[in-house]
C-alpha cells in the first residue's frame, strides 16, 4: 500500500521513554506549574501533533499575529491562542530564559515548557479579535476574564507523558495512531465529524450523505476534553456514540474521541477544527449550520451569523489544507418517513416536515415526556434518560443571596423546613455563617476571601446536586462572576435556581439584628457588605423577593411556587 500525506506521521513533542525517565527526575527541582483542566487538553495536544505545527505555548509574538490575523510569525495560518496562563504569583516567580515542569492535578509531571516569554495580554482586545465581542455571555470570552490567569507564559515544550485517562482508553486516539489505523485500512480518504453531541437520526444520515458525496470513509470525532458549559457530559455522550455507532456499516466508519477544550468560537473555531482534523489524518471535514456556536450574547442575540463558519473555512481553505463538507440542515419528512436535507426539499406545501430542536428534546427530557423513534434511537434515549431523570427527581441547588440581615438564612430555613416535609430527596442547608463556621473557618472578607468561600460552597452543593439531593446556599455572595461559576459548577448537574434576598441596605441596617452594621459604619468591622465593600445585584436571578413587609413564610412560599414551575417539586 503507498503512503499518501494522511499516513505519513506527523511530528509529536515526546522525548524517548529513557529520557523522559530522566527528565522526570530532573524536573523533580524545577518550579512547577500546576495545569488547569483546560490547560491539559491543550497539552495533550501541542504533544501528539494534533496542534501542529505549533511546538509549545504561544511565544508573544505569535499571539499576536494570532489574536490579529490568524497567522503565526513564520505565515502560517493559526485561528486560536494557546497560552499558558497562570497567576501574577506564580509569574513573579520565573523569568524567561527558565525551565519549569507542568503537572497533572495529581502532580504527575507532564512536560518541560522552557519559557521564552512572559507578558500580560491585553485580553479585552484578544476577545474581541478571537471571539468577535468582549461580552461575558460567550463562555471562552467570560472564561479568559474570570478563570484564565492574568499572565501567559509562552515557549517551546518537551513532552515527557500524556495526561492520563482512566475511562474510555482504548477509544481515545493520539494523531499517529489514527492515521496508523487508517494506513491499515487503506483509507485515503476520511472525513471527520466533530460534534459535542449525543447523535440522533438526524447525525446520522447526515454523516452518511457527507461520506457519500466526499466518497470518502467517515471518522466520528467527537470531543471529550471540554465543551459548553451545560452539554451532557461526556461519560453519557460517550455511551450514546457507541450504540450509534452499530449502526453504522464497520468498514466503513470509525469513531475516535477527542480530548480538546473547545472554545466555542464559532468560525475560527471552525478553521482551528480543520486544521486539528488534518493533523489527524483526515482529508475532509463537516462544517454545519452554526458550527461551534457559543449562543446569545448580552443583548439576546447571536454571536455569529448561521453560516459564518462555513465562510470563513472557505476563504482558508487552501490554507488549512482539508476540504470542507458543508452540512445539510437534514429535517424528517413523514410522508416519505426519511430524512432529506431541508433546502432540498420542493414539495414542501404538501409533506409534513418533522424537526425537534435540542432546546425541545432537553425539555422532553426534563418533563419526562416521549422522544419519537423517528428522532432518536432508542438505546440514546434510554442512555439520555438514565442521566437526565425527569427534573422532580433529580438534585438541584437553591442559591440565595442578597445583603448581610436581608433574611436569606430565615427564608433558607423555612424552605428547608417545608422541603423536608414534602419529603422524597435529603436537604443540605449551606447556610453563610454556619458554612463559614466549618467549611470556611480560616477566612476573612476581602475578595480573595470571598471567592474561595463561595467556589467551596458551590462545590458541595454541586456534589449534593449530582447525588440527587437538595442543597441550599444562603450565603451574601456578593460578586456576579463568581455566582456565575457556581451556576455552571452545578448546573452540569441539575437545575440552579438562585434567588435574590433584594431587601434594601437602608431597610437592613435599620434591622441591624446584628450589630454589625452599627459596626462597620463605626469603622470597627472592615470591608463591610453595602458599607465599605460591594454588592453586585444579579440581574437573571430566577426570582427576586425583598422582606421589607412580607413575611418569611410567604417568601418561602414563593420560592416554592418557583420550584413547581420548574417542574423541580411536584404540586
Ligand atoms: S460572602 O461574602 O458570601 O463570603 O459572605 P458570607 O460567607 O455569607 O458571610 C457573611 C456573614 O458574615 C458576617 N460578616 C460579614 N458580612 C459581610 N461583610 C463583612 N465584612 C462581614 N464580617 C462578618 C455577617 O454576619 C454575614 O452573615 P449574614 O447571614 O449574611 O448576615
Amino acid at each position: 500500500m503507498s503512503q499518501t500525506p494522511i499516513h505519513a506521521p506527523i511530528p509529536e513533542l515526546y522525548v524517548s521513554y529513557e529520557s523522559a525517565q530522566k527528565l522526570k527526575v530532573e524536573a523533580g527541582n524545577l518550579p512547577s506549574w500546576d495545569l488547569t483542566a483546560r490547560q491539559i487538553c491543550d497539552l495533550e495536544l501541542l504533544m501528539n501533533g494534533g496542534f501542529n505545527p505549533l511546538k509549545g505555548f504561544m511565544s508573544e509574538e505569535d499571539y499576536n499575529g494570532v489574536v490579529d490575523k490568524m497567522r503565526l510569525s513564520d505565515g502560517s495560518l493559526w485561528p486560536m491562542p494557546i497560552n499558558l496562563d497562570v497567576s501574577e504569583k506564580f509569574a513573579d516567580g520565573v523569568e524567561e530564559g527558565q525551565d519549569i515542569a507542568l503537572r497533572d492535578q495529581e502532580g504527575v509531571i507532564l512536560a518541560i515548557l522552557s519559557i521564552t516569554d512572559k507578558w500580560v495580554p491585553n485580553k479585552s482586545h484578544e476577545a474581541e479579535k478571537v471571539f468577535g465581542a468582549d461580552d461575558l455571555a460567550h463562555p471562552a470570552v467570560n472564561y479568559l476574564h474570570n478563570q484564565a490567569g492574568a499572565v501567559y507564559l509562552g515557549g517551546p515544550i518537551t513532552g515527557i507523558q500524556p495526561p492520563v485517562h482512566y475511562d474510555f482508553k482504548g477509544r481515545r486516539d493520539t494523531p499517529n495512531e489514527l492515521r496508523a489505523y487508517f494506513r491499515k485500512m487503506g483509507w485515503r480518504k476520511v472525513v471527520a465529524f466533530q460534534t459535542r453531541n449525543p447523535l440522533h437520526r438526524a447525525h446520522q444520515e447526515l454523516t452518511f450523505r457527507a461520506a457519500k458525496e466526499a466518497q470518502a470513509n467517515l471518522l466520528i470525532h467527537p470531543v471529550v476534553g471540554m465543551t459548553k458549559p451545560g452539554d451532557v457530559d461526556h461519560f453519557t455522550r460517550v455511551r450514546c456514540y457507541e450504540a450509534v455507532l452499530d449502526k453504522y456499516p464497520q468498514s466503513t466508519t470509525t469513531m475516535s474521541l477527542l480530548n480538546l477544550a473547545m472554545r466555542m468560537a464559532g468560525p475560527r473555531e471552525a478553521v482551528w477544527h480543520g486544521l486539528i482534523r488534518k493533523n489527524h489524518g483526515c482529508t475532509h471535514i463537516i462544517v454545519g449550520r452554526d458550527h461551534a456556536g457559543p449562543g446569545k450574547n448580552s443583548a439576546g442575540e447571536d454571536f455569529y451569523g448561521p453560516y459564518d463558519a462555513q465562510d470563513l473555512f472557505r476563504a482558508n481553505q487552501d490554507d488549512i489544507g482539508i476540504e470542507m463538507v458543508d452540512f445539510k440542515h437534514m429535517v424528517y419528512v413523514q410522508e416519505r418517513a426519511q430524512y432529506e436535507p431541508n433546502d432540498e426539499i420542493e414539495d414542501r406545501d404538501n409533506v409534513t416536515i418533522l424537526n425537534i430542536s435540542g432546546t425541545e428534546l432537553r425539555r422532553r427530557l426534563r418533563e419526562g415526556l416521549e422522544i419519537p423513534e423517528w428522532f432518536s434511537f432508542p438505546e440514546v434515549v434510554a442512555e439520555l434518560r438514565r442521566t437526565s431523570p425527569p427534573r422532580a427527581s433529580q438534585g438541584f441547588t437553591v442559591f440565595f443571596t442578597g445583603l448581610s440581615g436581608s433574611g436569606k438564612s430565615t427564608i433558607a430555613n423555612a424552605l428547608m423546613v417545608k422541603l423536608m416535609e414534602m419529603g422524597g430527596r435529603p436537604v443540605t442547608l449551606l447556610d453563610g455563617d454556619v458554612v463559614r463556621k466549618h467549611l470556611s473557618s480560616e477566612l476573612g472578607f476581602s475578595k480573595e476571601h470571598r471567592d474561595l468561600n463561595i467556589e467551596r460552597i458551590g462545590y458541595v452543593a454541586s456534589e449534593i446536586t449530582k447525588n440527587g439531593g437538595i442543597a441550599i446556599c444562603a450565603p451574601i455572595a456578593p460578586y456576579t462572576a463568581t455566582r456565575r461559576t457556581v451556576r455552571e459548577m452545578i448546573e452540569a448537574f441539575g437545575a440552579f435556581v438562585e434567588i435574590h434576598v433584594a431587601t434594601s441596605l437602608e431597610e437592613c441596617e435599620k434591622r441591624d439584628r446584628k450589630g454589625l452594621y452599627k459596626l462597620a459604619r463605626e469603622g470597627k468591622i472592615k470591608e463591610f457588605t453595602g458599607i465599605s465593600d460591594p454588592y453586585e445585584a444579579p440581574t437573571n436571578a430566577e426570582l427576586v423577593v425583598d422582606t421589607k413587609d412580607v413575611d418569611v413564610d410567604h417568601c418561602a412560599h414563593q420560592v416554592i411556587l418557583k420550584l413547581e414551575s420548574m417542574g423541580l417539586i411536584k404540586a
